[in-house]
């Protein structure tokens, strides 16, 4: 039986961030996640520990290069737990999305010939479609799918209409950090595989929201950011191990050419793993403490099974906060919503809610939310495809509310209310 009245918002006591109230006296409301989400206190403690006892580059021979190898082994292991991949060895670091997606893009390409095609979708942040458009300039052809602008979903009809023989890969995201749409992965990855072509998912947005399992979505490379799930800044790559030993890497001579050194050029940033780790067992411990009822399991069978119920645990709780603030928002005059708004869909969709408001600019909104310690974002977050398409960027583009899982109730409302007082 699922708890539907879950309350995570005891987490809050381990976020410092959460704590701080600016100079007026107004707690900060946290709503600007899908831009970087706080961190808790065990991640602080693991990269300001790093600096103490493993501050070292790897493979030497004394005992703070050993800890630093293990914390980089750590890293990869946690990852592959937060992901479901099959081997820690499929895990590849960087400094972001954006970086590891151009660099495997240019690996990628470098099996392309001419005339060969990529798809990507309309709906995708730009780091899901910039790196495979520059291909172009090896005469790489590249198409774009199309989305529903009345609710935002993904045109599937288009995407599969786009598909030929020569498309060698399909970049979709899976979920969109502008409107919240969760695309059915499975079914993207059925059709990519059906022509021969290989599947990467951008989980920026949705790893935060969801459990993730690379081999139930049947995907070839995801990729993730752990900054936008309660860690440091560090870039996360998942590949099937076969083709990243396909792949070659750029890197210099002397580095290790095994997968999945190869693409990790240069030095990683090694405190960041440290709070890569300590992010995902902060999430561990949020299934042991919430997830209980989820899964129809409670004697957990390690981190895995944690985090997968940490995960239902939260989108749970978000889901409730996110249907409060959409009803809210429809109450209001003059407030245009973008994306799934009929409660009977909402699986198919996040708690990031974007709008405009007649009258108001998403600047204005925005700056007025700050103003009060409620911080949410404006314009088109990279989605820049998106407010095109629904013909908003010229005016602004839209104001974006992002929930996480240490949002609360009360937050909800003060947003309501503060929306409602806005002359
Ligand atoms: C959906 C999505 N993809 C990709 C990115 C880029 O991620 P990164 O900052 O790690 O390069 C973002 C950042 O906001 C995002 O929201």
């Amino acid at each position: 039986m699922i708890d539907l009245a879950i309350d995570l918002s005891p987490v809050r006591s381990q976020f410092p961030a959460l704590q701080e109230t600016d100079e007026q006296g107004h707690p900060h409301i946290f709503f600007d996640g899908p831009g970087g989400t706080q961190v808790p206190q065990s991640v602080i403690e693991a990269m300001a520990g790093y600096f103490v006892k493993a501050n070292a580059n790897k493979g030497g021979y004394f005992i703070t290069s050993h800890r630093n190898d293990k914390v980089i082994d750590d890293a990869r292991a946690a990852m592959a737990d937060f992901l479901n991949a099959p081997s820690p060895q499929e895990i590849v670091f960087g400094a972001n999305m954006t970086t590891l997606t151009y660099s495997l893009s240019r690996s990628i390409a470098r099996r392309l010939k001419p005339g060969d095609e990529i798809i990507v979708t309309r709906l995708d942040h730009d780091a899901n479609v910039s790196p495979w458009l520059a291909l172009e300039e090896q005469d790489i052809t590249v198409k774009m799918a199309d989305f529903d602008v009345e609710d935002c979903r993904l045109d599937l009809s288009h995407l599969a209409s786009l598909l030929t023989d020569q498309t060698k890969l399909v970049a979709v995201g899976y979920a969109s950090n502008a409107v919240g749409t969760i695309n059915p992965i499975p079914r993207i990855a059925a059709m990519a595989h059906n022509v021969g072509a290989w599947l990467w998912v951008d989980a920026v947005h949705y790893a935060p929201h969801g459990p993730i399992d690379v081999q139930r979505l049947g995907c070839d490379f995801l990729v993730c950011s752990a900054y936008k799930f309660f860690g440091p800044h560090v870039g996360v790559l998942w590949g099937k191990f076969d083709l990243l030993e396909q792949l070659s890497a750029y890197q210099v001579r002397p580095a290790n050419p095994k997968v999945p050194y190869r693409f990790e050029t240069g030095t990683l940033n090694q405190e960041g793993l440290a709070g890569v780790t300590a992010a995902v067992d902060y999430l561990a411990g949020v299934g042991r403490a919430y997830g209980a009822t989820f899964d129809g399991n409670s004697a957990f069978d390690g981190r895995r099974q944690e985090l997968k119920q940490a995960m239902q645990a939260i989108a749970t709780y978000e889901r409730r906060l996110f249907t409060e603030m959409i009803a809210g928002l429809q109450s209001l005059p003059g407030i245009t919503l973008y994306g799934i708004t009929d409660p009977a869909e909402f699986d198919e969709r996040c708690p990031t809610i974007a709008f405009t408001r007649d009258g108001f600019t998403p600047t204005q909104i925005a700056a007025y939310l700050g103003e009060r310690g409620i911080f949410v974002w404006d314009g088109n977050y990279y989605a820049i495809n998106v407010t095109e398409r629904l013909g908003v960027e010229a005016s602004g583009g839209m104001v974006r509310v992002g929930l996480a899982h240490y949002n609360t109730q009360e937050e909800v409302d003060r947003f309501l209310t503060a929306l409602k007082e806005m002359t």
